[in-house]
């Protein structure tokens, strides 16, 4: 299915919705990268936090050698701290997002002359390819920040089956996967002071119109973000402040006052959840480690 069709094919579900891919264009990738330093988006601090204090752990743990293969690498920034520290010997990027990878990975190659780096745009959402001539022996799949939380627990274990699909015996899965918490501390990583992730959220129609030609009026839709305790996980939503009525071409859509576009679910797992769900992928060997309060989980996991 093409993104226009995809679009498309949500916006006229009776309950409404975008996929959280669709974040990311450039403008909502730099809106991302704002959201990783603000105070109350703990998940980028406590996962680094976590990293470098197990670094000598992790990195003695893959042997040399190692080709290190991130989906959806974004600024590459957690990919420049890993490979500092495991010297891997080559790093490949994956990303949705074309421009924003590229200029990442020129950078990366600049900070790190020692490791070969190459991208690929990929949609985690399909099959991934890798190109034909990469090592297959100690492959490292990198994926940090909790991105398996955009995926439902089903979801979740097919990408991870298949992120393990990419390895031999020999290779591993380091992910970083957030916590059940406090609710108010989730509330306000996902609705900060600044509107930062309120930006964000309303950016993705802004995206939407350019994709399929829609007429969204990004200034007639609110930002909405709750913890659901039942499907343990953070709901992102735009919903409509007044009756408003959207088109493109061949088409269109009324929304009422209130009515809501689901854009995001941000899964919280507990610790020996995920340990199960990993087991399930064929994962079975897992070393965690988290921080002090047990907001997020670093998780090696070999095959
Ligand atoms: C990139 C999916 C990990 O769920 O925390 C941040 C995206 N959305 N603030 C997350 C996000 C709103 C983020 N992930």
């Amino acid at each position: 299915m093409t993104p226009q069709a995809e679009i498309l094919q949500g916006l006229l579900l009776p309950q409404a919705s975008i996929s959280p891919k669709y974040f990311y264009d450039a403008a909502g990738s730099a809106l991302f990268e704002q959201i990783t330093l603000l105070p109350e988006y703990y998940p980028t601090r406590v996962e680094r936090q976590i990293m470098t204090t197990h670094a000598s752990d992790i990195a003695c743990r893959m042997g040399a050698g190692v080709t290190v293969i991130e989906p959806g690498a974004g600024n590459c920034e957690k990919a420049r701290a890993l490979c500092e520290l495991i010297h891997p010997r080559l790093f490949v990027a994956l990303d949705i997002s074309e421009d924003f990878l590229h200029q990442a990975v020129a950078g990366l190659r600049a900070a790190l002359p020692g490791v070969e780096v190459s991208a690929v745009v990929a949609d985690l959402t399909r099959a991934i390819t890798l190109p034909v001539d990469l090592p297959m022996a100690q492959r490292l799949v990198f994926y940090p920040g909790s991105s398996i939380g955009n995926f439902d627990p089903p979801q979740a274990l097919a990408l991870v089956t298949r992120l393990r699909g990419l390895l031999a015996d020999d290779g591993a899965l380091l992910i970083g996967v957030d916590l059940v918490k406090d609710m108010a501390v989730l509330h306000a990583a996902y609705d900060d002071a600044q509107g930062v992730t309120a930006a964000f959220n309303l950016n993705v129609l802004k995206h939407v119109n350019r994709v399929v030609g829609s007429d969204f009026d990004v200034t007639q839709w609110q930002h909405l973000a709750f913890f659901n305790p039942v499907a343990s996980r953070i709901e992102m939503h735009l919903q409509a402040s007044t009756a408003t009525d959207v088109h493109w071409p061949g088409g269109g859509r009324s929304f009422a006052q209130g009515e809501r576009i689901h854009t995001e679910n941000s899964y919280k797992y507990q610790v020996a959840d995920f340990v199960e769900l990993l087991k399930r992928a064929g994962l079975s060997q897992t070393q965690v480690w988290t921080d002090p309060d047990n907001w997020f989980a670093v998780i090696l996991a070999h095959p």
